[in-house]
């Protein structure tokens, strides 16, 4: 193919054609397209963003790009998969993956590890000892059949020409690009063959997408390629601000997931009603209940233990100690604890994501380059929450680290929390849920055209 051409067709914002596409997602996955002239088209794509029509045709030539499974024909009526945009103390899966495995759900759940400053589901496996995630698709469906879950690194089997374009868009600052963000998702996704998928596309300054209005756009974007697929799909949208629960850090997270699966009173009210919503929405799009329905079943595995007890068998499958308490026992403890106090008295008005993630990152528990190692036990334990009230010199968050070094660290923990005098009087915002009822709006335009927005083209 003429790859000078493809490229300027895209800068130019014409259609491409599902060949030319075929042809080009072929070549990356040989590897007989340069580097060069791969981050050159993933450019011009973040630029001009591309057509409906060519992100299916690129989602679909990346979803055949390597080996792909059929979970739904393996478990008829009962798969689940789900995706996160990262968000900064997301610990979901942990805790909803083992609720719908103990309410019947079959789910295959392959992660990767941190991107940026936001850590990967598969690092805080990795913080309990003992516990394998490398996986493969083989051993990792075999999990599936005889616990119903299994959580494992994405397989390089899969959808092998996201492995490169991934590669490549880290380092060539393409990765926040809506149509390559959905491609890359959803070619997994489809790659792994379940037929309900629920995407949890966070917005704001700890989340990929800032904005609620690109998150919206990315999470219509999945759903349409996902039903286009023949998947149930659908997208719930939540604000990521404010980190999600208390913890943030590998080890500290299993802990907090474990802790709310034991005690759902107890937990993070944000993180079980957010667990139990993506919960309550599988069982919905799997199982085609009434929401009503959906919500009492996850109340019921929860509070009888069914799910704590699932969470344990899968982590003891894969290698960890297979009771609760050696669990909790084995994992990673920071010996320095450094107390982050309040500097004024007030109500805790909210708590930046983005830089509680970089500090988390400074402790150890994140990576700023591919192949960093991660401190498993290092990370953040909010001890306020917004909407509290503090005095001056309460303590507001835990530092846990390996370094009396980083005791330094305290002082840029302060201005993450913010305080102000009055309770905040702003509201929330609203979760949305996209896909489940009715249509999704029709869509012409090109998905994540800068150039469109800049000069009003449609
Ligand atoms: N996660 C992915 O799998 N792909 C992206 O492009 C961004 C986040």
């Amino acid at each position: 193919m003429n790859l000078p051409d493809f490229i300027a067709d895209t800068r130019e914002g014409k259609s491409l054609s599902g060949e030319r596409i075929q042809e080009f997602v072929a070549a990356v996955t040989l590897g007989t397209v340069p580097d060069s002239q791969v981050a050159a088209w993933l450019m011009a794509v973040t630029l001009r963003g591309l057509s409906y029509a060519d992100v299916r045709h690129l989602t679909e030539a990346m979803r055949a790009s390597g080996r792909t499974l059929d979970l739904a024909g393996a478990f008829p009526g009962t798969t689940l998969d789900k995706h996160s945009t990262g968000g900064v103390g997301d610990k979901t899966t942990l805790v909803m993956a083992p609720v719908v495995a103990a309410a019947g759900l079959h789910m295959l759940k392959m992660s990767g590890r941190s991107l940026g400053y936001t850590g990967g589901t598969v690092d805080k496996l990795e913080a309990v000892p003992g516990l394998r995630v490398e996986l493969g698709a083989d051993e990792a469906l075999s999990q599936v059949r005889h616990i119903g879950a299994a959580f494992s690194t994405q397989s390089t089997e899969l959808a092998p020409a996201d492995a490169r374009m991934y590669a490549i868009r880290d380092v060539t600052a393409t990765v926040r690009s809506i149509p390559l963000i959905a491609a890359s998702i959803m070619s997994k996704k489809l790659a792994i063959g379940a037929g309900c998928i629920l995407l949890d596309v966070k917005a704001g300054a700890g989340g990929l997408v800032t904005t609620r209005k690109d998150a919206v756009e990315l999470a219509e974007l999945m759903v349409r390629l996902g039903r286009a697929a023949g998947r149930q799909t659908a997208a719930v949208i939540t604000p990521m601000n404010t980190p999600l629960g208390r913890a943030v850090g590998n080890a500290l997270e299993v802990r907090e997931a474990l802790d709310a699966l034991q005690d759902p009173d107890a937990a993070d009210s944000n993180l079980r009603a957010h667990c139990g919503l993506l919960a309550a929405l599988g069982l919905r799009l799997a199982l085609q209940c009434s929401s009503e329905v959906a919500a009492a079943k996850v109340d019921e595995v929860w509070r009888t233990g069914a799910a704590l007890r699932k969470m344990v068998q899968i982590a003891a499958a894969q290698g960890a100690p297979d009771n609760l308490d050696a669990l909790l026992g084995s994992l990673p403890v920071a010996p320095y604890r450094f107390p982050v106090r309040a500097t004024s008295s007030g109500f805790v008005r909210s708590i930046d994501a983005s830089l509680v993630a970089r500090i988390a990152s400074e402790l150890g528990a994140g990576r700023f380059r591919p192949g960093d190692r991660i401190d498993p036990a290092a990370g953040v334990l909010l001890t306020a929450g917004p909407g509290q009230r503090v005095e001056r010199g309460d303590e507001v968050a835990v530092l846990h680290s390996s370094s009396a070094a980083h005791s330094i660290l305290t002082a840029r923990m302060q201005a993450a929390v913010k305080i102000g005098v009055e309770r905040s009087s702003e509201r929330a915002p609203r979760t949305m849920i996209i896909g489940l009822e009715g249509p999704l709006p029709p869509s012409h335009h090109r998905y994540g055209d800068r150039c469109a927005e800049r000069t009003g083209r449609q």
